[in-house]
């Protein structure tokens, strides 16, 4: 038996958390074995380390520590929580995976897409998300979103550049393997987001019963 791996990507403000509950609440009403996490994180050690990665500080953190971080934090996430809960034939729905790697590190950042890819097979081996959802926004909308919940963490204190390149990396990839990225427009009001989750739940439903 395996389970499905979800995962749901975009830049901050997407209101990625509010449809991942959403979608899990949809999910389990039809009887199915969802487990929500995240990333950076998801098992006490790698919320140690999303700490790291997030807390402002004073000493700049060079791109490659945090890109070691975020496997790092990625390989104990893999171990204690997703691959055993795929085993067991659960929906994994996970809040951001390594295509955040991608357009952070890799876009936001400016590092090498083989390097990262590198790091990827290192971790994941084969191991891929089998559904992506990609709540896609203009940056400046997502950035007053972030503003508005309050104190900025490391990556939230970025410029609009910044998160222009990350925007532009996801979109990328999406474009680069339409049979995994849904593409959903996150700059619409919730209930039409919904509308698009629940057309969703039928097709999760019935991937995982087969
Ligand atoms: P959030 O999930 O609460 O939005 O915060 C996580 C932050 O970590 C977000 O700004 C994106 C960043 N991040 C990376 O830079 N690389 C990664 O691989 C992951 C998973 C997250």
């Amino acid at each position: 038996m395996s389970g499905l791996f979800i995962t749901l990507e975009g830049p901050e403000g997407a209101g990625k958390s509010t449809n991942r509950d959403y979608l899990a609440g949809h999910l389990r009403d039809r009887g199915l074995d969802v487990l929500l996490t995240r990333e950076p994180g998801g098992t006490p050690l790698a919320e140690r380390i999303r700490e790291l990665l997030l807390a402002p500080s004073d000493e700049k953190m060079d791109a490659d520590t945090e890109l070691l971080l975020v496997f790092a934090a990625r390989a104990q996430h893999l171990a204690e929580v997703i691959r055993p809960a795929l085993a067991r034939g659960a929906v994994v729905l996970c809040d951001r995976f390594t295509d955040a790697t991608y357009a952070y590190q890799g876009g936001g950042r400016g590092l090498g897409v083989e390097r990262i890819a590198t790091l990827e097979r290192f971790v994941q081996g084969g191991l891929q998300p089998d559904l992506t959802l990609l709540f896609d926004l203009p940056v400046e909308v997502g950035l007053s979103r972030a503003a508005a919940r309050g104190r900025l963490d490391r990556f939230e204190q970025e410029g609009q550049a910044f998160f222009e390149a990350v925007r532009q990396a996801y979109l990328d990839r999406a474009k680069a393997d339409p049979q995994r990225y849904r593409l959903i427009d996150a700059a619409q009001p919730l209930v039409a987001v919904q509308q698009s989750l629940d057309g969703l739940v039928a097709q999760i439903v019935e991937r995982v019963r087969g």
